[in-house]
């Protein structure tokens, strides 16, 4: 049995991640293990240094949750956070980081079941490929 807890790093948006996720993820995850979530006013404000630093802090993994696509408050936030994602995989992978401990999720405020499932699929994923251990 895997006994690894990983280390989550959650950057949420503020305006459009599910009401009710914090209370539902303290409710489903026990045994010492809570991600840590970090609010953003928009997922467009959050720097790829925060992804690198959040990794470099010992997270396994790194979630980054915003509004579904037409949604963001601040028109296209959601658009360039995808985009830095994305770019983000190539270079984690590049530097023998497995782009799977980074994910995206576009989520409406009423999707806090959605949400947790996603979560919970990452925390597996993430569990599978173990610690991260950096050089
Ligand atoms: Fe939510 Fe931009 S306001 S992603």
């Amino acid at each position: 049995m895997n006994n690894f807890k990983p280390n989550i790093v959650i950057f949420r948006c503020n305006w459009c991640s599910p009401a009710g996720a914090e209370r539902a993820m303290a409710s489903k995850f026990k045994d010492n293990f809570y991600p840590r979530m970090i609010k953003t006013t928009c997922t467009g404000r959050i720097d790829p240094t925060f992804v690198f630093d959040a990794f470099a802090r010992g997270a396994d993994g790194v979630l980054v949750a915003g509004c579904a696509p037409g949604d963001c408050h601040y028109v296209s936030g959601n658009y360039k956070a995808g985009r830095n994602v994305m770019l983000l995989k190539k270079t984690l992978s590049q530097l023998g980081i497995e782009p799977e401990r980074l994910r995206a999720e576009w989520l409406a405020t009423s999707e806090a079941p959605k949400f947790l499932s996603s979560l919970n699929e990452f925390v597996d994923e993430v569990i599978t490929l173990g610690p991260l251990t950096l050089n």
